[in-house]
């Protein structure tokens, strides 16, 4: 493991939504306040959107913990439920374990329960994560749970978070009554370039890294490059370079290990296969430019000495066998020629298509 190699006491890219590593951007900070300030004050219904990996279950994990104890939340993670087993997995949740057999008993039980919670001064939330898996007619449904009411007052939360499809699905005109209710709306947006770097850094030093440059800047922009502010990836790709570098004990992760570990993510190939086979599937940017460029040089410095031995010869004392050597020479040196053009063309293009 490569723990103790990099001075860190966790792993800390792990692919899981741990609250323990949130890291607030603007926009995941604004979103967190608001879903906060929403259910506390009883808003009603909150919708919550970001691109995939955006951190929108890490921002759910994070409102749990900061919960007060008076607030009561079903939490439903499995979106793809239909609609009644959705009303029976909430209502366990909310500890109603009596078997209820029709939909209108649930409801009635779940009625009654928001009624007592109000009484007792609680709050009631219901979080729907993945919300855009919910079709049309289940958020419409969804809907229909806020009318628990009082004349005052919305007994039941309801926070809706999803990827962008849902505020595609919410803008259909069948669903106009539910956008209308919407009262809070919140977006997570992926990370910038400089976010990222912060981002990396922030795990790792939460992760007990004491060291702040295990990844260099050319690695840290690489990774941001290909992970165009997706967090997951960011984890992805990091977590992969940690393992390659600790296995080159490398202490510090550079870009030539971050194009291996894109390359291995991207097409399974292998780090040790990834440096040594000219163009072919697997290998990337750098890498490939950098070999033909080492065989460049090699061939460069033994045509200047082959032009040397030229020189020599045209004006030398060898004279009996100039003649015949030199025009071994000229051949060898129009075939070195011949391989140098070679090089120089495939160099070329291989740092055309990086
Ligand atoms: N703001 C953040 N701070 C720390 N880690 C984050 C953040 N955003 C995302 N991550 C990390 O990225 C990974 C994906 O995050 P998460 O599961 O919360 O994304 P998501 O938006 O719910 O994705 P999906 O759309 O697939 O449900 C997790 O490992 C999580 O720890
Ligand atoms: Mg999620």
């Amino acid at each position: 493991m490569y723990l103790n190699f990099y001075g860190l006491q966790k792993k800390p890219f792990n692919p899981t939504p741990d609250p323990k590593f949130l890291y607030l951007t603007p926009s995941h900070r604004e979103a967190l306040a608001q879903i906060l300030y929403g259910v506390q004050e009883g808003k009603g219904f909150i919708v919550l959107t970001g691109e995939v990996g955006t951190g929108k279950t890490t921002l759910i994990q994070t409102l749990l913990r900061r919960l007060d104890e008076k607030t009561e939340v079903a939490y439903i993670f499995n979106s793809k439920l239909p609609f009644d087993a959705l009303v029976e997995y909430m209502l366990r949740d909310f500890g109603i374990t009596e078997n209820l057999s029709s939909q209108s008993q649930r409801l009635f039980a779940l009625n009654n329960f928001l009624i007592e919670r109000r009484r007792t001064g609680r709050n009631t939330v219901l979080i729907i994560d993945e919300a855009q898996n919910l079709d049309a007619a289940a958020l419409e449904q969804v809907r229909l749970l806020s009318n628990f009411e009082t004349p005052t007052e919305k007994l039941l939360q309801i926070f809706l978070a999803g990827q962008p499809e849902l505020q595609a699905k919410l803008d259909l005109p069948e669903l106009r009554q539910l956008k209308q209710r919407i009262s809070l709306r919140c977006v997570i947006r992926p990370l910038t370039q400089e976010e990222t770097y912060d981002y990396i850094q922030h795990r790792l030093h939460i992760a007990g890294g004491r060291r702040g440059d295990i990844f260099t800047e050319p690695a840290m922009s690489r990774i941001a490059r290909h992970a165009g502010g997706i967090p997951r990836i960011v984890n992805t790709v990091c977590d992969h370079a940690l393992l390659f570098g600790y296995a080159e004990q490398k202490r510090r992760i550079d870009r030539d290990t971050i194009e291996q570990v894109i390359a291995y993510i991207e097409q399974g190939a292998r780090p040790a296969q990834a440096k040594q086979t000219w163009n072919s599937a697997g290998r990337s940017g750098w890498s490939m430019v950098k070999a033909p460029f080492q065989w460049l040089s090699g061939a460069l410095a033994a045509l200047l000495l082959l032009g040397f031995m030229f020189l020599a010869l045209r004006f030398n004392a060898l004279e009996d066998f100039s003649l015949q050597v030199e025009s071994y020479v000229v051949e060898v040196l129009r075939s070195m020629f011949g391989v140098f053009t070679m090089f120089l063309q495939a160099a070329a293009s291989a740092f055309l298509t990086r």
